[in-house]
């Protein structure tokens, strides 16, 4: 079978219907992602993609499918932080942080959290028209965990631009530059802390690289890179895609703001329909062996494109839907398995907040600009928009 030639202007635009076309004829079938002569497996239909994620035959660690060809000192400390790795060292890497990021330790967070939306809510008054993300979907969420690891929320905007350029498919040839420029940040950071621990995340990990041995200095930077990246990019783009959804479907806007109860429910909806995370990150065969058909051998890459397996009609009813209403379903849009989102409780309590404060205080919002003239960033993991003009009043 020949490769599927994936990307597309046209693609990013509307991958749904792509989608809608490629999933019933190929649930798991080879693409053409980077260039021609790179294919990847990516898994269309959610019952290959909940496959994919709980074999433990794609692993996430190069090293451990080629071990002569990589070491620990040629990979890029990202690489090395919980989401690249396998276990055993996932394991020792997600317990480091996981205590601080249970729904539990996260309820404490919400007074907080609201406060922060309600400061960021109230600089938009005096404005007619504004780019919600700038001025809203992302301020929430970098400052809440620029707070919760103890990084500078000064240093926000130097944030957005590295990160943009670790997940914007047009960025890649700044990869090394912007790299270097974030760990030479942290590593001043690091210092600092060193000399003057505080009662933060970031502090304890240094402590725990120091004093307990049981992570490297590549691990430390890669935890620290990775909880600042995943950390905003994708919960900027559930308040802002969440949002559009709603600009686009006025009866389940109404529904909303005349039933705040429905909120929850109402983010995993517009998670479903058009999540932040429109593919998983790279898996790797760790031996050859046929799945779903098809012949995989040793070291392929492969990925999950969890927003086609959530508009799978196996997975929903009518999927191109938006119902607020829809009972539970088990989308995949936090992934699945031993890399489920450790920041999912987070995540949630975010976009709760930022949708109650705008629904209080800007009722009337209105989508400033044409359909057809928004454009989505041109991404191998993240859907979002470049902008998303509104008019507030
Ligand atoms: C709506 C917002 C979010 C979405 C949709 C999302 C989605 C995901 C997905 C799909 C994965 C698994 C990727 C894979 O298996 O290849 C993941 C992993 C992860 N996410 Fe999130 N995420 C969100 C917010 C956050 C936040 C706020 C944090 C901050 C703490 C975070 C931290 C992480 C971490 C650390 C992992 C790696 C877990 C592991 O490897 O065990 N995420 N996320």
């Amino acid at each position: 079978m020949e490769s599927i030639k994936l990307f597309s202007k046209e693609f990013h635009q509307n991958p749904y219907d792509h989608y809608k076309n490629i999933r019933p004829h190929h649930p798991f079938a080879k693409v053409n992602l980077v260039n021609e002569n790179f294919h990847s497996w990516m898994a269309f239909s959610y019952e290959a993609a909940t496959a994919v994620l709980k074999d433990e035959r794609f692993i996430k660690d190069i090293r451990n499918v080629f071990p002569d060809a990589y070491s620990d000192d040629t990979m890029p400390p990202i690489a090395q932080s919980m989401l690249f790795v396998d276990p055993p060292d996932h394991r020792r890497l997600r317990q480091l942080v996981q205590r601080g990021f249970t729904p539990k330790h996260i309820a404490r967070l919400r007074g907080r959290v609201e406060e922060i939306a309600r400061e960021e809510s109230s600089k938009m008054r005096s404005k007619k028209q504004v780019d919600f993300i700038q001025s809203y979907a992302f301020p929430i969420p970098i400052r809440v965990i620029c707070e919760l690891l103890g990084v500078p929320a000064e240093d926000q905007r130097d944030f957005q631009r590295w990160s943009n350029v670790m997940v914007d498919v047009n960025e890649h040839d700044k990869y090394e530059q912007s790299t270097a420029e974030f760990m030479d940040y942290l590593a001043r950071l690091f210092e600092l802390k060193r000399q003057s621990p505080q009662e933060d995340l970031l502090s304890e990990l240094i402590h725990v690289e120091e004093e307990e041995g049981k992570l490297t200095t590549n691990e430390l930077f890669g935890v620290v890179m990775l909880l600042i990246v995943a950390g905003h990019e994708t919960t900027v783009n559930l308040i802002s895609n969440g949002l559009l959804a709603l600009l686009t479907h006025p009866e389940q806007f109404t529904l909303l703001k005349e039933d705040y109860s429905l909120i929850p429910q109402a983010i995993e909806e517009l998670l479903r329909y058009n999540g932040p995370v429109e593919f998983s990150t790279d898996r790797w065969a760790r031996e050859s062996f046929q799945f779903m058909g098809q012949q995989v051998n040793k070291g392929d890459h492969v990925i999950v494109s969890l927003a086609s397996a959530d508009h799978d009609q196996h997975m929903v009813d009518a999927p191109d839907t938006l119902d607020i209403t829809r009972e539970k379903s088990s989308h995949l849009a936090f992934g699945k398995g031993i890399h489920y989102c450790l920041g999912a409780p987070l995540a949630r309590l975010e976009a709760d907040i930022a949708f109650r404060v705008l629904l209080e205080d800007y009722p009337n919002i209105s989508l400033a600009a044409d359909l057809s003239e928004l454009e989505w960033r041109q991404s191998y993991i993240i859907r979002g928009l470049k902008e998303l003009p509104v008019r507030l009043g």
